[in-house]
């Protein structure tokens, strides 16, 4: 689980849109687990990277929810036979099963943010990228996002995410890294301990 940290404006949200392909590098190369992304094609990146930006609802235009997970298997050239058996893992894993059938865009934004993100899990990916996952959660949707990736965790997944949350990245993260100037350095877990003390949560 890892974080990243940064100022406005610092390059975050560029970064991670390197990691699927969504941007590729005007100089120098971006390579993901081995692969080139200017020698990779968005669809074969998608299979190995998820990628959830900063709104939810960009992601959401089904008539219902599992029709949405359909369009990701599809895409992804899922074979059918295993499409079931995805869809109720992920809709169970983001406890989402009675919404199955529902309208996404009706959906509260808690339930939105966790439909999304249901599109982007339900394609396995082995590394998942969140920009701002956390941002305009309530106390309770944000510890709920972090059981979700805590058990993402266990089974083996990679998350790397951008956040302002301090807190967030204090109790979850397992690496912190700072964007500054073209660079990322690492940063102690103690060090961002300490920033929720003196800064509070937000940076
Ligand atoms: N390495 C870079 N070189 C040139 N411009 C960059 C670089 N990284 C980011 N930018 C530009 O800086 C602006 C802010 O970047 P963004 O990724 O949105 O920052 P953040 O998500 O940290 O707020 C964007 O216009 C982006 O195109
Ligand atoms: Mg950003």
């Amino acid at each position: 689980m890892v974080a990243i940290i940064g100022h406005n404006g610092s390059g975050k949200s560029t970064l991670l849109k390197q990691l699927n392909g969504l941007l590729r590098p005007a100089e120098g190369t971006v390579a993901v687990m081995g692969k080139n992304i200017s020698e990779s094609t968005t669809a074969s990146l998608a299979r190995d990277i998820g990628y959830l930006g900063q709104n939810p609802n960009n992601y959401l235009f089904e008539d219902t929810l599992e029709r949405e997970l359909q369009f990701t298997l599809r895409n992804l050239q899922v074979p059918e036979p295993e499409w079931s058996g995805r869809i109720d893992w992920t809709l169970k894993m983001l406890d989402l099963e009675r919404y199955r059938y529902s309208f996404p865009r009706d959906l509260s934004c808690g339930e939105r943010e966790r439909a999304a993100l249901a599109s982007i899990l339900v394609g396995r990916p082995r590394i998942l990228v969140l920009d701002e996952p956390t941002r305009g959660l309530d106390h309770w949707n944000k510890s709920r996002l972090a059981s979700i990736l805590g058990t993402l965790r266990e089974q083996g997944m990679t998350t790397v995410m951008v956040t302002h949350d301090y807190r967030f990245v204090a109790e979850h993260a397992t690496r912190v890294l700072s964007l500054n100037d073209g660079a990322l350095r690492e940063v102690p877990l103690a060090a961002v301990m300490e920033m929720v003390k003196v800064c509070g949560t937000e940076a």
